[in-house]
């Protein structure tokens, strides 16, 4: 087991500075990718949000104007992203090779929790990779 996270820890007060950084965090329409993207657009970033729906992304962009993006944020921008196909996901990385010339950074947050009573082929329509 790894060391506990720092209770002092704060993002606002210790991450560094990342304005204007092209950042992309997959699966962040809810749960833990959209904490973590909500706290990178407050920190002035430039954030990809993966979802497969654009209706999903843009209520969670609703979302995140309603609970506290200010001027002087960064922006957040949908990108669309499935991972249970490998050529779709190969499709989409080209994708977002046209927009932008670089990414500074990655989070490989999409995925599900699988139940171990699902057979192989739920498992290959269900689970997905990160
Ligand atoms: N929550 C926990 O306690 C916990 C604990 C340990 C690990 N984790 C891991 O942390 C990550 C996030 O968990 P969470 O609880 O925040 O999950 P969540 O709320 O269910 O969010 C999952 C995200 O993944 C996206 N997603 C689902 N299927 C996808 C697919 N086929 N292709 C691309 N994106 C897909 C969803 O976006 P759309 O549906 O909009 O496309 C959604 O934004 C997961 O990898 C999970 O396994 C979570």
């Amino acid at each position: 087991m790894g060391p506990a996270p720092s209770k002092s820890f704060t993002p606002l007060r210790d991450l560094p500075d990342i304005k204007g950084k092209v950042v992309l965090v997959t699966g962040s329409s809810s749960g833990i990718g959209f904490a973590a993207l909500q706290h990178l657009v407050r920190l002035g970033a430039k954030v990809y949000m993966t979802a497969r729906s654009e209706e999903r992304a843009k209520s969670a962009i609703e979302r995140l104007e309603k609970e506290g993006k200010e001027p002087g944020n960064g922006e957040v921008l949908w990108h669309e992203l499935d991972l249970v196909d490998p050529r779709k996901a190969k499709a989409s990385a080209e994708k977002f090779m046209e927009k932008e010339e670089r990414l500074d950074i990655l989070i490989n947050n999409a995925g599900l929790f699988v139940e171990p009573t699902l057979s192989s082929l739920q498992l290959s329509e269900r689970f997905i990779p990160v």
